[in-house]
C-alpha cells in the first residue's frame, strides 16, 4: 500500500482526500469532534507539501438527496477553526461536483483546504450499480491529480468516493488509515494474552461475525449492553421488556456451548421501570429481571468483575456501551469498563462510533488510551476476518 511520501513531490498538485467527518451533530452543533480531529495530520501534511487540498466526504445517510439537515457545513467551520493554527484556510464548496465544487477548486491556493458538500447527497455515491458509482468517480477524479484515502470509517463501504475514484487516479493511503491498520493487525496476528474482548451496544444481530470470528482468537469475551440480554435469555433467564431479539436465540445458544467459559456474562444488572433518565434504578440479578422492568446497564458486581478481567489483559478491544451511557444512572458499566482500559499496561483499543464518543463524553482523555479507533463497522469488518473494499483497492497499481 503506497503512503503519501511515494506519491512524489505534490507542491502544487491538486489532492482529492476521502476523510471520514461524520460526527453527530444536534441543531448544528457538533457533539464529538473526534473524528474531524483525526483527519488533521493527513491534511496537514498535505497542505505543508503545497497541495491543493479537496476534501470529500459524507455526514449521515441522507440516501442521495440534498437533505439540509446533513450539510457538512457546520463541519467546514469546524475544521476551519482546528486548522486556522496551523495558518490553513478551509473552503466549503455547496455541491458534490458541480459549479460551486469546480469553481473553489479553480480557485483554490496552493496549501489550503476545500470541504466538498456532503458526497451522499449524490445518489451514485452509494449505488450499487457500478456504472453509476462510476461516472460520479470520473466527476470526482476530474477535480483533482492524486487521490489519498483517509476515512477509515469508510473503508468497508464500496462507494464512489472511497473505492471507485482510486482506481482512476494515482493513490496512497493517510497516515489515518495506516495508523489504525497497524493497529487492528496487532490485534489480529499474535495479540499479547490474555486477549480480552469486550462488545456491548444493541443488537446482537450486528456483531454476530465478530463474535464466531473471535471466539476463536480472544481468550476471554465480555458481553453487555442491549445485547445481553438475547444470552441471558438464551441461558433461559426471563429479561421483562428488556431489549430482545428473539430470532437470534438459537445462534446465539450456540455459541454459549461453543465459548465454554470464554463468553463472561454480567450477573447483575441496573433495571428500571422506563428508558428515561429518571426512571428509578434499582440492581437486581441477572437472572432475576422482573416482569415490568428493563435492563439499562450491567449492575455494580458485573461491572467490578468486568474491570479486573480488562485489568488483568495484554490485549483488550473495546466496542460498544456497556449500557445506557447517556444517563447519569445507566452510565456506570460503561465508565468502569473504560476506567480499567486505561489502566491495561498492553494495548487497550477502543473501537469506534458510539464507545468513542462514550469514553470521550465521560470525561477520559484520548491519550488515556492505547488507540481510539474512527471507524466502528470498519474496525468490526477488519476483525470478522472480511476483505475491505476501500483497502483492498489501495494494494492495486
Ligand atoms: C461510521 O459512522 O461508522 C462511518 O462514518 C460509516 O458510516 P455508515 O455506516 O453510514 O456507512
Amino acid at each position: 500500500m503506497k503512503k503519501i511520501d511515494d506519491l512524489g513531490d505534490l507542491a502544487g498538485q491538486r489532492v482529492l482526500v476521502r476523510s471520514d467527518l461524520n460526527v453527530p451533530i444536534k441543531n448544528d452543533v457538533i457533539g464529538d469532534d473526534g473524528r474531524i480531529r483525526a483527519s488533521l495530520p493527513t491534511l496537514v501534511k498535505l497542505s505543508k507539501a503545497g497541495a491543493k487540498v479537496i476534501v470529500t466526504a459524507h455526514l449521515g445517510r441522507p440516501k442521495g438527496t440534498a437533505n439540509p439537515e446533513f450539510t457538512l457545513a457546520p463541519v467546514a467551520k469546524r475544521l476551519g477553526e482546528l486548522l486556522q493554527p496551523e495558518g490553513i484556510t478551509v473552503h466549503f464548496a455547496s455541491d458534490v461536483t458541480g459549479d460551486s465544487a469546480q469553481s473553489a477548486v479553480q480557485e483554490l491556493d496552493e496549501g489550503e483546504v476545500l470541504l466538498l458538500e456532503n458526497v451522499r447527497y449524490d445518489p451514485r455515491e452509494e449505488s450499487k450499480d457500478e456504472a453509476q458509482r462510476d461516472q460520479l468517480a470520473d466527476e470526482l477524479a476530474a477535480l483533482a491529480d492524486v487521490f489519498v484515502s483517509d476515512g477509515f470509517g469508510v473503508v468497508h463501504r464500496k462507494q464512489a468516493s472511497v473505492y471507485d475514484v482510486a482506481r482512476k487516479l494515482p493513490h496512497a493511503a493517510g497516515g489515518l488509515v495506516l495508523a489504525e491498520v497497524d493497529v487492528l493487525k496487532k490485534l489480529t496476528e499474535e495479540p499479547a494474552r490474555p486477549y480480552v474482548v469486550v462488545l456491548g451496544g444493541a443488537k446482537v444481530s450486528d456483531k454476530l461475525a465478530v463474535i464466531d470470528n473471535l471466539l476463536a482468537k480472544a481468550d476471554k469475551l465480555l458481553i453487555g449492553g442491549g445485547m445481553v440480554f438475547t444470552f441471558l435469555k438464551a441461558q433461559g433467564h426471563e429479561v421483562g421488556k428488556s431489549l430482545l431479539e428473539e430470532d437470534q436465540l438459537d445462534i446465539v445458544r450456540g455459541y454459549l456451548k461453543e465459548a465454554g467459559d470464554k463468553i463472561v456474562l454480567p450477573t447483575d444488572i441496573v433495571v428500571a421501570p422506563k428508558f428515561e433518565a429518571d426512571s428509578p434504578a434499582t440492581v437486581v440479578a441477572a437472572d432475576a429481571i422482573p416482569a415490568d422492568q428493563l435492563g439499562l446497564d450491567i449492575g455494580p458486581d458485573s461491572a467490578k468483575a468486568f474491570a479486573a478481567e480488562v485489568a488483568a489483559a495484554k490485549t483488550v478491544f473495546w466496542n460498544g456501551p456497556m449500557g445506557v451511557f447517556e444517563m447519569a444512572a445507566f452510565a456506570g458499566g460503561t465508565k468502569a469498563v473504560a476506567q480499567a482500559l486505561t489502566e491495561v499496561t498492553g494495548l487497550s483499543v477502543v473501537g469506534g462510533g458510539d464507545s468513542a464518543a462514550a469514553v470521550r463524553q465521560l470525561g477520559f482523555a484520548d491519550d488515556a488510551f492505547g488507540h481510539i479507533s474512527t471507524g466502528g463497522g470498519a474496525s468490526l469488518e477488519y476483525l470478522e476476518g472480511k476483505e475491505l473494499p476501500g483497502l483492498a483497492v489501495l494494494e492495486e497499481d
